[in-house]
């Protein structure tokens, strides 16, 4: 039998450029960001919590939680300055505008908004205090979407 080169360079092809792109693909797909968000804002922030939408919250809530990184919920999320800029940038380029939504709130955290209160008025205290939940900042334990900013209705679900 011949040995056709045809199949052998297709398969080669297929190592050297189909596979890393679908690898890519593949990967873009695992893990999830924000819409439009600057790759700074996805690394830096997605570490500890989900990355959490800008538009969760108004100018004066993101201005204070970027002041003060250094002494963040406990613990030092502190950024270099360049990295800082760029991440608060695109914050307030995109926080809430509602009045609403914008208001500034205890702690400059979404969750003691509000607006928030209000939205989660059916979980009670029990199970904000669940294993599977411990925090209402944890969002993507109820909301399967957070890390997209997707909160809709249809990716709810409280674990048990
Ligand atoms: C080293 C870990 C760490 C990093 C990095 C970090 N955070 Fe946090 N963040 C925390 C902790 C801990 C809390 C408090 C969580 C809780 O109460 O359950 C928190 C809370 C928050 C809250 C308030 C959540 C609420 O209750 O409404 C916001 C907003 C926030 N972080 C934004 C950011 C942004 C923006 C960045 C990136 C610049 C960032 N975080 C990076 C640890 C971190
Ligand atoms: C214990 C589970 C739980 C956690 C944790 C949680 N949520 Fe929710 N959230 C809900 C439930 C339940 C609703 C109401 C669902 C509905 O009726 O649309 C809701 C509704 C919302 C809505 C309104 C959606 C709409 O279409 O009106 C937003 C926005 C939202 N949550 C954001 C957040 C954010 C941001 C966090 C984290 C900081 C968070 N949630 C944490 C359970 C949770």
């Amino acid at each position: 039998m011949t040995n056709s080169g045809f199949p052998r360079r297709a398969a080669l092809t297929f190592l050297v450029c189909v596979l890393p792109a679908l690898v890519v693909l593949a990967r873009a797909e695992v893990v999830p960001s924000i819409k439009g968000a600057p790759a700074a804002f996805t690394a830096e922030c997605s570490s500890c919590h989900v990355a959490f939408a800008p538009f969760l919250t108004g100018k004066a809530n993101w201005r204070g939680i970027m002041a003060g990184l250094d002494k963040h919920y406990g613990v030092d999320a502190s950024l270099d300055s360049k990295t800082q800029s760029e991440i608060s940038a695109w914050l307030l380029a995109n926080a809430a505008t509602s009045a609403r939504q914008a208001a500034a709130s205890p702690e400059f955290r979404i969750t003691r908004s509000d607006w928030f209160i209000r939205k989660h008025d059916e979980v009670s205290a029990s199970v904000w205090k669940r294993a599977s939940i411990k925090s209402a900042a944890n969002c993507t334990a109820c909301h399967s979407g957070a890390a997209r900013g997707d909160f809709g209705e249809d990716g709810v679900r409280i674990p048990k």
